[in-house]
């Protein structure tokens, strides 16, 4: 699962930090027994359900199904990926990470460098913000009040203007004690014919700031005609404009957004976000990255691509819903009218406007972007048309999307339905779409077995059954079976779930290690265990005398005659 942390080394920051102590900073606990019990911090609810197993040291809500060992806790209330939330953990319990570097310290000293980075670039931001409110900051302040902002908003994102001279922040942060080669690094100083001076000069400062708090770099944008219009951070080892979001700060108060909204602009973030609309993040001045899906796919459920209403922003959209599609994350895209960006558009037709704009689900998108660049008033152009769009629903899996779009492209080309299917059928896969990727269906009511095999594993994670008791073979679902293997060889259940990524096939788990209620004591799980066993054997039997039947059923005489030889053969044997 991670190829830097040792197991051992994981088991012991588990035991080091107390879920229950973690927990009780985000939601109130209340014990009973060995569970405390609390309101579920990831969905919406007034009766507790939501669990942490003091002795497993596991929490899961009974309600949503989530759950997981502290590591996965912090993960999912920070939004945090597996090694920050270990780092965050192992500073709280005072451990050092294990060192991979040959020359001990180096890790130490690499982490040390990137806080100062941090506090570089947070120190600089404070600098350019503060600097907006004296004189030589009063031509980027008129120009953010010409682009709609006021004071307040200014403070909310933190905006700022560089001074026109050569190395004002430089001297500035020189003074505070940060050295000039660490400031080339982050990106704050450039060196040109072995002179120093400062990367943004005489813009207005977009601080880009993470989830966490930390300011990882700046977009500068000129305020005449200066080029580049947006001069931004470099790569720097604080900084991966690939792997990070602006806005993302704010959206991660959002816990309870519904979908989050894409944009391609620094303004258009401050604006739609001044306006109102919630969840609003932009790339950072490159296309949208899988990784950057991925970061998404953390904050909700799905994402609005609201990038500009021109041809740029159209054929941008098109690639991004490739790229939600590949992660496989639902999308939408809102349709500007032309030549209108997110920022324009709602300066003139406030949040109502906003609200009120088209937007298509991806098929129908990529139906309407089908039109581009062809003339459907002529048959040459409807034929293109059609073709275009048949290749487009070859992707759509549910019958009924089908359907709907289907009829739709009957009525606009007037082609019969039977020949668009089979051109559907006949198009080629269009390579830039990634098989969709192998997902464990969400957890339904439990049947008999299920709930006979999670009342097993339960009371085996719970210490009630000897493992003498059981085998892995005795489970028929995979996910129980492997789950049942790692617990029967002794191994604690918090080092299975955590490296469990898929969140489905964990809540099926965290399902399995709570069933309730369990027998009080050992003697009634002894009881309980046979009665779990013999309703998984008599269904297996069931299945299995169907099978059986179904084969005689459809085997030919001769076949059938095979048969009873050998299950005669099999009876003799037996003798
Ligand atoms: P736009 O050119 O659409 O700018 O670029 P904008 O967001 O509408 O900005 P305003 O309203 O003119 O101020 C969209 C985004 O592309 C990146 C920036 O992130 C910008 O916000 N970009 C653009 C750059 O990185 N460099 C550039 O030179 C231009
Ligand atoms: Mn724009």
């Amino acid at each position: 699962m991670n190829g830097r942390l040792s197991d051992a080394w994981l088991e012991e920051l588990r035991s080091r930090v107390s879920l229950e102590e973690v927990v009780s900073e985000y939601v109130p606990l209340k014990q009973k027994g060995r569970r405390f019990w609390g309101c579920c911090p990831f969905h919406n609810e007034k009766t507790p359900s939501f669990s942490v197993d003091s002795e497993a040291q596991l929490y899961y809500c009974f309600g949503c199904h989530k759950g997981g060992t502290v590591i996965n806790f912090v993960m999912d209330m920070e939004r945090m990926e597996f090694m920050d939330a270990v780092r965050l953990l192992a500073d709280r319990a005072h451990m050092e990470l294990p060192e991979r570097s040959s020359q001990p310290g180096q890790a130490a000293a690499n982490r040390d460098e990137r806080e100062r980075m941090y506090e570089a670039n947070r120190a600089a931001a404070r600098y350019y913000h503060d600097l907006l409110w004296t004189e030589e900051g009063a031509s980027a302040l008129n120009y953010l009040y010409g682009r709609g902002l006021n004071d307040s908003d200014i403070r909310r994102f933190g905006l700022g203007a560089s001074p026109k001279g050569w190395d004002g922040l430089l001297s500035h942060l020189e003074a505070q004690g940060f050295e000039l080669a660490l400031l080339e690094r982050v990106g704050l100083a450039v060196r040109r014919d072995n002179r120093c001076f400062d990367m943004f000069r005489g813009r207005v400062m977009f601080p880009i700031i993470n989830a966490q708090g930390r300011v990882l770099g700046f977009g500068g944008r000129a305020m005449g005609d200066a080029q580049p219009k947006y001069l931004n951070t470099a790569e720097t080892p604080v900084f991966n404009k690939r792997r990070e979001l602006y806005g993302l700060n704010y959206a991660r108060k959002e816990r309870s957004v519904g979908h989050l909204v894409l944009v391609e602009g620094y303004m258009d973030t401050v604006s739609l976000r001044k306006h109102g609309v919630q969840g609003v993040v932009a790339t950072l001045g490159t296309a949208l990255t899988e990784e950057q899906a991925r970061l998404m796919k953390r904050y909700a459920p799905q994402v609005w691509i609201s990038y500009d209403g021109d041809a740029a922003g159209q054929k941008a959209a098109l690639r991004a819903l490739d790229i939600l599609d590949g992660q496989g994350l639902p999308s939408r895209v809102i349709d500007y009218p032309a030549g209108m960006d997110p920022d324009d558009f709602i300066k003139a037709n406030g949040l109502g406007g906003f609200e009120a704009l088209p937007r298509h689900d991806s098929t129908s998108y990529r139906m309407i972007r089908a039109r581009d660049g062809l003339n459907l008033a002529e048959q040459e152009g409807m034929t293109q048309y059609a073709l275009r769009c048949c290749a487009i629903l070859k992707q759509v899996k549910s019958p009924i999307d089908m359907e709907n779009h289907l009829r739709r492209l009957v009525n606009e080309t007037g082609y019969d339905r039977e020949i668009l299917l089979r051109q559907i059928g006949a198009s080629p896969q269009t390579p830039s779409q990634p098989p969709a990727r192998r997902r464990t269906p969400a957890p339904k009511a439990a049947s008999g077995v299920e709930k006979a095999e999670q009342e097993l594993i339960s009371m085996l994670a719970a210490g009630l059954i000897s493992t003498e008791l059981l085998k892995p073979v005795d489970f028929t679902d995979e996910t129980h079976r492997a789950l049942a293997e790692w617990l029967l060889s002794g191994k604690p259940a918090g080092a299975y779930v955590e490296g469990v990524q898929d969140e489905a096939e964990r809540q099926k788990i965290m399902q399995a290690l709570n069933y309730a209620p369990l027998p009080a004591d050992r003697e009634k799980a002894l009881e309980e265990a046979e009665e779990c066993l013999r309703t998984i054997q008599y269904n297996r039997d069931s299945q299995r005398s169907e099978q059986i039947k179904q084969q005689i059923n459809s085997a030919s005489a001769e076949q059938k005659a095979e048969m009873y030889r050998r299950m005669a053969a099999m009876w003799d044997h037996e003798d």
